[in-house]
């Protein structure tokens, strides 16, 4: 079985892709620091692939433990997810990020050529396009100056690995340039693990509903969409899972030297609003929610052209937007049990 380095691998969207891998016949060798994510996630993900996970504890920045675990299994490929990924901390500890994001990359990149590994799939994200002009936007809706470090470190890592690609390192690159990723693995045995109060919308959510938040504040219904809250293109995260998978297949027929970037998004926007309502419907439950200022920095709406992906990589989205807050739900209740 061709092995593939996953950094991050413990975290929301690196263990979800570990397990897709598996099923495509890969290998996951995981590296993880274990900063965002907890080593239960190691044992659950043994549970679904019903055998044990290789896995290292280790900082991607630090050379020798890349070595140590190249020692031990040749892998052919990386899929890079390790990052921080606050945007709010970001502001605050700017070269904590950085340092980690930016940092990495480096790290990696020049081991894969010295040991001529040929593969790398990217975690980039819809941040960088900012507040797009025009709507969906395409791969090749202009970047915008980013709001935060956070969305700073993703642009700069593309940068990075466009000038890698074209210095003839020997190296394939795809960006993947993710929209919200949302949902659980249908098993509920794992899922996202926020560290402390949530950040993002979903996890809020599924809180809320569990008893934990008393309740969910709406950031601003005051803006220029259908309700009033913000839109955004939720995508569950075996779908996103899945595409990882569908982009390393694709870089393997591709010359060296390769790169290319991809919007990972369904095509659809929906509201803030809609999200709570949909998750009420389809858990049957009430949740506490209150409508509350704007949080400085959010984009008002972004959703993905997601024409080429679904082309050139033949991805499609499999589950829906109610699967996904049926799959987030499901995930909550059994972490509470
Ligand atoms: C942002 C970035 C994304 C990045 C992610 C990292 C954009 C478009 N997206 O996601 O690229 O990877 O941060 O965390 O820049 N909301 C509430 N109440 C809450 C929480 C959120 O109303 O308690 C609203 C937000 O105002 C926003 C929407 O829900 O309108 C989604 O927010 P969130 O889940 O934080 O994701 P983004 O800000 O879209």
């Amino acid at each position: 079985m061709k092995k593939i380095l996953i950094t991050g691998g413990a975290g929301y969207i690196g263990s979800h892709t570990a397990v897709e891998l598996l099923k495509a016949g890969y290998e996951p060798v995981i590296l993880d620091d274990f900063s965002n994510s907890q080593s239960s996630v190691i044992d659950r993900l043994a549970e679904i692939i019903g055998k044990d996970v290789i896995c290292y504890e280790g900082d991607c920045n630090d050379k020798s433990i890349l070595e140590k675990v190249y020692s031990e299994h040749k892998f052919v490929g990386v899929i890079h997810f390790a990052a921080f990924k606050a945007v709010g901390e970001s502001t605050i500890e700017p070269l904590k990020y950085y340092r980690n994001n930016v940092g990495s990359l480096i790290v990696l990149l020049d081991f894969m050529k010295e040991k001529g590994i040929k593969n790398i799939v990217f975690s980039s994200s819809c941040t960088v396009y900012g507040q797009p002009d025009k709507l969906p936007v395409t791969e090749s809706t202009p970047r915008k100056d980013a709001e935060s470090p956070y969305g700073n470190t993703k642009k700069i890592c593309e940068d990075i690995l466009v000038d890698f690609v074209k210095s003839k390192a020997g190296v394939k690159v795809i960006s993947l340039r993710y929209f919200n990723p949302v949902g659980a693995h249908p098993s509920g045995k794992i899922g996202e693990l926020p560290n402390g109060t949530p950040n993002n919308l979903v996890p809020y959510v599924t809180q809320t509903a569990a008893g934990i938040r008393e309740k969910i504040t709406v950031f601003g219904d005051d803006y220029d969409t259908e309700d009033g809250s913000c839109i955004r293109d939720f995508i569950h995260v075996m779908d996103l899972a899945d595409a990882h998978v569908k982009a390393l297949s694709y870089l393997n027929e591709q010359d060296d030297d390769f790169y290319d970037v991809f919007n990972v998004g369904t095509g659809n926007g929906n509201t803030v609003l809609e999200i709570i309502k949909t998750f009420e419907k389809v858990n049957r439950i009430k949740l506490n929610y209150a409508i509350g200022p704007r949080r400085v920095g959010d984009v008002v709406k972004i959703w993905a052209d997601t024409k080429k992906i679904n082309t050139v990589l033949g991805w499609h989205p499999k589950y829906t937007l109610e699967d996904s807050l049926r799959d987030s739900w499901n995930w909550q209740k059994n972490l509470i049990k």
